[in-house]
């Protein structure tokens, strides 16, 4: 079926984003600037959201919420921002009931959803990740470490948040996480079964598509930065900044996507999943070639925020083509330079970290030029803005280099303030390095 909007060219469309993070606020905004979208609706949404649509107070998991909400309110297309979500089957049930969706099925989302799963499909398709092996024996599992010795990762097979891989140095280390993980299941029942796999050295990145199931259309490449602290120190977190494009993916696009985009692609189709949405490949570059460390069913959060700020396409009829199976876009157009997004963080975040902070300077940085601030954990109350989440705001920066784009952020960051406020200092410092402009 065409867009509405070719059939009813006076027709403007309503789109609802699932989720509330800064991923879905940059998601919305990019939609909300499309000549043919009249609404956006954000399911929960956030502060920053209400400034582009409407918050419908419905949480990104409550599916049967989600979908008596949209039999009383007709949308034209869904956005799934989050995997818990599709890995529960939105996408099913939305696709059921008639409506396009943005996002694949749980058959698909199963990439994310099972760690094994995804490994076992690249091994029989020869895509290359880490060597690995799974587990539901917590003892098997320590004697294979012992055999193997370290370095070696540790993974939670199931959705664990970002939380369920543990990079571990000694053997000791291993067996700690295989205990943690298998036997006090600190992450519940995504570690019944674990993928212990060996430890890649080299450059990470993000490489994201839109796919129909058959065809697929790269978005710019990132590379987020996940460690809480400075020179990539202290515990992960759901990722402190991010820039686009990445040039150490840039030398490598060809591989990625003749090594592993396309079998992927092809290897579910092979299966008979119908996929409709974003392949997110999480990359180890080692030496030039790229391993999949992880594939993700959905945007990555914070990359989504340079890489649709940077976008000079309209980027609804790609989602639209996606959700109808008939991806027809071949390519997208954008800005040439570069763009970063540093997140500022709650005091304790990625721990515990208190919320109803009121956050000062944003009207001052909205004048900004080439600045956008993409809120996360946000309220709005009377006019005013509040922390109400561990990552709060990620301020986006445009410039024509790299060293400008970063400089310009950081202008731009530090207008802002909320008491316990954190941030990383040294987003998109291994870019700078590269490009020599560090
Ligand atoms: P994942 O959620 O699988 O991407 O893992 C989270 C983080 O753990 C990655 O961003 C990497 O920094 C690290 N990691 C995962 N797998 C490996 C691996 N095989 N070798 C080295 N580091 C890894
Ligand atoms: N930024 C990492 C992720 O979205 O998984």
């Amino acid at each position: 079926m065409p867009p509405a909007s070719i059939l009813f060219p006076e027709v403007v469309m309503r789109v609802l984003v699932v989720g509330g993070g800064g991923r879905e606020h940059a998601l919305g905004w990019a939609v909300s600037r499309s000549m043919d979208v009249g609404k956006v609706f954000f399911a929960p949404g956030n502060g920053g959201t209400e400034l582009v649509g409407e918050n419908i107070g419905i949480s990104a998991e409550d599916l049967d919420g989600l979908v008596f909400w949209i039999k009383g309110n007709p949308v034209d297309l869904v956005v799934v921002g989050p995997e818990a979500p599709l890995v529960a089957g939105l996408g099913d049930r939305l696709r059921d009931m008639g409506i396009r969706v943005f996002g694949p099925g749980r058959d698909g989302a199963m990439l994310e959803g099972s760690k094994s799963y995804a490994k076992r499909i690249m091994k029989e398709e020869g895509i290359p990740t880490a060597d690995f092996e799974v587990f539901e024996d917590p003892e098997a599992a320590k004697r294979y470490v012992k055999d193997k010795g370290a370095p070696i990762v540790v993974k939670a097979d199931g959705l664990a948040a970002g939380k369920g891989v543990t990079v571990c140095q000694s053997v000791e280390e291993a067996i700690s996480a295989i205990d943690r993980t298998m036997v006090q299941r600190v992450f519940g029942e995504a570690g019944k079964r674990i993928v212990i796999e060996d430890f890649l050295e080299g450059e990470e990145g993000s490489y994201i598509c839109i796919t129909d199931g058959k065809n697929y259309i790269p978005m710019a490449s990132s590379q987020d930065h996940k460690r809480v602290f400075d020179g990539d120190k202290g515990p992960n977190t759901g990722g402190m900044g991010a820039y686009s494009p990445a040039p150490v993916l840039e030398e490598c696009k060809d591989k990625v996507e003749e090594r592993i985009l396309k079998p992927l692609i092809s290897a579910l189709e092979k299966r008979g999943i119908d996929y409709r949405g974003v392949i997110y490949l999480g990359l180890m570059i080692v030496d030039g070639d790229p391993y999949v460390l992880e594939i993700n069913c959905r945007f990555g959060d914070p990359e989504t925020q340079p890489i649709v700020f940077r976008l000079e396409s309209d980027l609804l009829p790609v989602l639209l083509e996606a959700s109808e199976g008939d991806l027809k876009t071949k390519e997208l157009k954008w800005r040439d330079g570069y763009s970063v997004c540093v997140v500022m963080a709650s005091k304790g975040y990625p721990g515990k970290y208190e919320r109803g902070k009121l956050i000062e300077g944003l009207e001052e940085v909205e004048k900004m030029e080439d600045v956008y601030v993409f809120h996360a954990g946000t309220k709005r109350e009377k006019g005013k803005f509040y922390t109400n989440g561990g990552r709060v705001l990620g301020v986006t920066a445009f410039g024509p280099t790299l060293r400008e784009a970063v400089d310009r952020c950081y202008s731009a960051v530090e207008r802002i303030r909320f008491e316990g406020c954190h941030y990383r200092k040294d987003i998109a410092w291994r870019g700078l390095k590269r490009l020599g402009e560090g």
